[in-house]
């Protein structure tokens, strides 16, 4: 028996995955491994809460699933699977949707935003944080590292999880979020009071991790600053730059004062270039390793397939025991 807690956690298939992702999610993600059985998932059902491509889609999953690889997610020691291939997904969050109140739905911060930047809004923005909900409860989850935006999901999760365990019995392990200290949460690069989104409009806000050295240089050096010039680290007064430093300092591993001191007299111009020069660094490696795995994509699909195996076994006795205590026969 193992005695490992469980992780699960997942990056929704739209747009590009980005440095904020990298930061925020898979980089934290691979260094859990060691310590915890963990279980990482390619969210394809929770991207078409949002118009898509069919083809598009088709060819990001897989674009998605070969970068937690070349990110460092070793698929031997990581559950590593697409959740449409598990459908327990799906059934589990018609139980749950059976027991989850509107008002708590209407409350998440997340679909206020994006609703309202929609003419029609479909049902399935609104239910999504219940199949996130399932996606977490099928594995018996304990810990669940996100960036800070996931928060009030997270909550929600922890939520259902008492209204089924008052109606029906203790079922469920009450997962808990893991939100790292920094680097929870990296700043658009145009818009340092917004999140970094791989769903933005304007490529200009973030650094994908396919993207080229020159683009990366390109973008990290039109990020939006003020107009003072001393390098000194402050969120309110200076939120572009203190994004900016916080990405530098999570990347090289050095504490912000100590980077803050050794840009002493000099302008925001250098910190941007060597910036970008520590992306390129970092990407380079994951990049390397992401166009070998695409030259292989037979072998990726078996990889798929041994995760979904994996996530199936586990997925499908906890779907069992559900049914068994909500009375389906
Ligand atoms: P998403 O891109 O919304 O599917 O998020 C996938 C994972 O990356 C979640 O754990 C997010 O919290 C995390 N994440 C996304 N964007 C950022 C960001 N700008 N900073 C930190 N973490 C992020
Ligand atoms: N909703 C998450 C996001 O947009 C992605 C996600 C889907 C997820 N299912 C999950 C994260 C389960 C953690 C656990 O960021």
């Amino acid at each position: 028996m193992s005695i490992k807690k469980t992780i699960l956690s997942g990056s929704t298939v739209t747009g590009n995955l980005t440095l904020g992702n990298y930061i925020g999610a898979i980089n934290n993600w691979g260094q859990l491994s060691k310590d915890y059985n963990c279980y990482y998932m390619v969210a394809d059902l929770h991207a078409l809460t949002v118009k898509q491509d069919p083809k598009e889609l088709r060819e990001r999953i897989l674009s998605f699933f070969a970068q937690y690889i070349a990110c460092g997610l070793d698929p031997n020691k990581n559950t590593l699977f697409v959740q449409s291939h598990v459908p327990e997904h799906a059934e589990l969050q018609w139980i749950l949707t059976t027991l989850t109140p509107m008002g708590y739905l209407n409350r998440m911060t997340q679909f206020k935003d994006k609703s309202s930047k929609q003419k029609e809004i479909l049902a399935g923005l609104f239910t999504y944080p219940i199949l996130m909900a399932s996606d977490i409860l099928l594995y018996q989850t304990d810990v669940v590292p996100v960036g800070e935006d996931q928060r009030q999901h997270l909550e929600l999760t922890r939520d259902i999880v008492t209204f089924f365990h008052n109606r029906y019995g203790e079922t469920f392990t009450m997962p808990k979020a893991y939100i790292g200290k920094v680097g929870a949460k990296i700043m658009s690069l145009q818009d340092p009071n917004a999140k970094m989104s791989k769903s933005d409009e304007n490529e200009k806000a973030y650094v994908s991790i396919l993207d080229a050295p020159k683009k990366i240089q390109k973008k990290i050096k039109s990020a939006v600053t003020d107009s003072e010039t001393t390098v000194s680290f402050d969120p309110e007064k200076k939120a572009g730059l203190a994004n900016l430093l916080t990405i530098y300092s999570v990347l090289t591993g050095k504490s912000i004062d100590e980077i803050v001191k050794s840009y002493e007299g000099k302008m925001y111009g250098h910190v941007k270039v060597d910036l970008a020069e520590i992306v390129c660094e970092k990407f380079r490696p994951v990049q390397e390793n992401y166009n070998q795995l695409m030259k292989n994509q037979d072998h990726l699909h078996e990889l798929m397939k041994t995760g979904r195996d994996k996530a199936r076994e586990k997925a499908s006795k906890t779907l069992k025991l559900v049914y068994e205590r909500v009375g389906l026969i």
